[in-house]
C-alpha cells in the first residue's frame, strides 16, 4: 500500500514517570504535521495516497463539527493540492473556536446534514460532484477501514522496533478510542506480531459491547483483505467503558484535574475529549487492577484544538 508520509518516523517515545510502581512513556503522535497533528495523520497518509493513485481530485469526508479528523483531512489534503468538502453533522450550537476555526481557515466547503440523513447527504453530495465533471474520494468518519486499520498496524511495527532500540519491553499499550480504528490497527500488529502485550482502549462514548463489536468486524474486514488466516477472540479485545461519563465530549472534574496535574508535571498538553479522557482512565485502570512494576505505553493521540475549544470547563473549576 502506497503512504505519503507528511513526517519522519518514528513519532518519539518519551519517559514519563512512574505511576503506582509502573513506568509510564508516552508516544507522541500529537507531535504530527500538519495543522497540529495527531493519530488521523497516519490514517490519511494512507487515504490519500490511494486517492492521489484513483486519480480523485475532491476529497470529502464527513464529521462532527469539532472534528480532528475533519481538520487533518482539510490540511492534508489542501497541501497535496486536492479540492475539500466537509459534509458535518447539525448542532444548535456550534463553537467556531478549536477544529472549526481552522477549518474555516481553509476556506473548507461544507454541507451540513442532520444525523438522521448522513448516508443520503454523502450519496446526493458524491454524486452532485461527479455531475459536475469531478473524480471525488470519499474518506469514512474518523478514517474508518481498512486503510486507517493498516495505518496503527505499521505504527504497531514501529514501537516494536523502538522497544528494541531503547531495550524496553512495553507490557500495556494505552489508548483512546472511538471508532476503534486505531485499535484495531494495533491489535491486528500485535497479532501479527504473535506478541502478548495488553491493548487497553479507553473509550471516549461506546459502550463495551458496541466498541469490542466494531473492532472485531474492522479486524475481520482487514485481515480478510490482506489474507491473513488469523484468529480474533472477542474477549480479548480490551475496550473500557468506565471513564465514558455521561457519554462523548463529557468532561468531568476528573477529566480537568487530570489535564492540570499532567501539565503541571510534565508541560504536556492534553485535550479533555480524547486524550485527557483516556489518560485519567489508563491511571485508574492501573489503580483498581492493581496493576505494578510494568511498563506502560500511552499513545498521545492529539486533539489539541480541543483544549481551546472547551476552555471555559476549565475556568468553572
Ligand atoms: C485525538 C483523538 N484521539 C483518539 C481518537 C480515536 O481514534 P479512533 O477513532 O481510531 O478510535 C480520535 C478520533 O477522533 C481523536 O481525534
Amino acid at each position: 500500500m502506497n503512504r505519503i508520509k507528511f513526517n519522519t518516523y518514528p513519532t518519539p517515545i518519551e519517559f514519563y514517570g512512574e505511576y503506582n510502581n509502573n513506568n509510564i512513556y508516552i508516544k507522541r503522535d500529537d507531535l504530527t504535521e500538519p495543522a497540529l497533528g495527531g493519530n488521523k495523520v497516519r490514517k490519511l497518509e494512507l487515504f490519500l495516497a490511494d486517492a492521489k493513485n484513483k486519480n480523485a481530485d475532491y476529497i470529502v469526508t464527513y464529521g462532527a463539527p469539532q472534528s480532528n479528523h475533519c481538520r487533518l483531512t482539510v490540511a492534508m489534503a489542501h497541501k497535496m493540492g486536492f479540492k475539500t468538502l466537509l459534509i458535518l453533522s447539525e448542532s444548535k450550537v456550534v463553537n467556531y473556536n478549536g477544529n472549526f476555526f481552522i477549518f474555516d481557515l481553509f476556506d473548507t466547503e461544507i454541507v451540513w446534514t442532520g444525523t438522521d440523513r448522513v448516508p443520503k447527504t454523502i450519496e446526493n453530495t458524491l454524486g452532485e460532484l461527479k455531475r459536475k465533471g469531478f473524480n471525488p474520494y470519499f474518506i469514512q468518519g474518523g478514517g474508518h477501514g481498512n486503510i486507517g486499520t493498516h495505518a496503527y498496524k505499521l505504527a504497531f511495527d514501529e514501537i516494536k522496533e523502538q522497544e528494541q532500540q531503547m531495550n524496553v519491553s512495553f507490557d500495556y499499550i494505552f489508548h483512546a478510542s472511538g471508532t476503534g480504528t486505531t485499535q484495531s490497527g494495533l491489535i491486528a500488529g500485535k497479532l501479527i506480531n504473535n506478541s502478548n502485550i495488553n491493548i487497553v482502549g479507553i473509550s471516549v462514548a461506546r459502550n463495551e459491547e458496541r466498541g469490542k463489536e466494531v473492532i472485531e468486524e474492522s479486524l475481520v474486514g482487514y485481515f480478510e483483505e490482506y489474507s491473513k488466516e488469523i484468529q480474533i477472540f472477542k474477549n480479548e479485545i480490551i475496550f473500557i467503558d468506565d471513564y465514558v461519563g455521561k457519554g462523548y465530549a463529557d468532561i468531568y472534574p476528573e477529566i480537568i484535574s487530570t489535564i492540570k496535574y499532567v501539565v503541571r508535571n510534565s508541560s504536556l498538553l492534553l485535550d479533555p475529549v480524547y486524550t485527557g479522557k483516556a489518560f485519567y482512565g489508563m491511571l485508574k485502570h492501573l489503580e483498581n487492577n492493581e496493576i505494578k512494576n510494568r511498563n506502560i505505553l500511552f499513545i498521545h493521540t492529539g486533539g489539541i484544538p480541543l483544549l481551546f475549544n472547551y476552555a471555559s470547563n476549565f475556568k468553572e473549576e
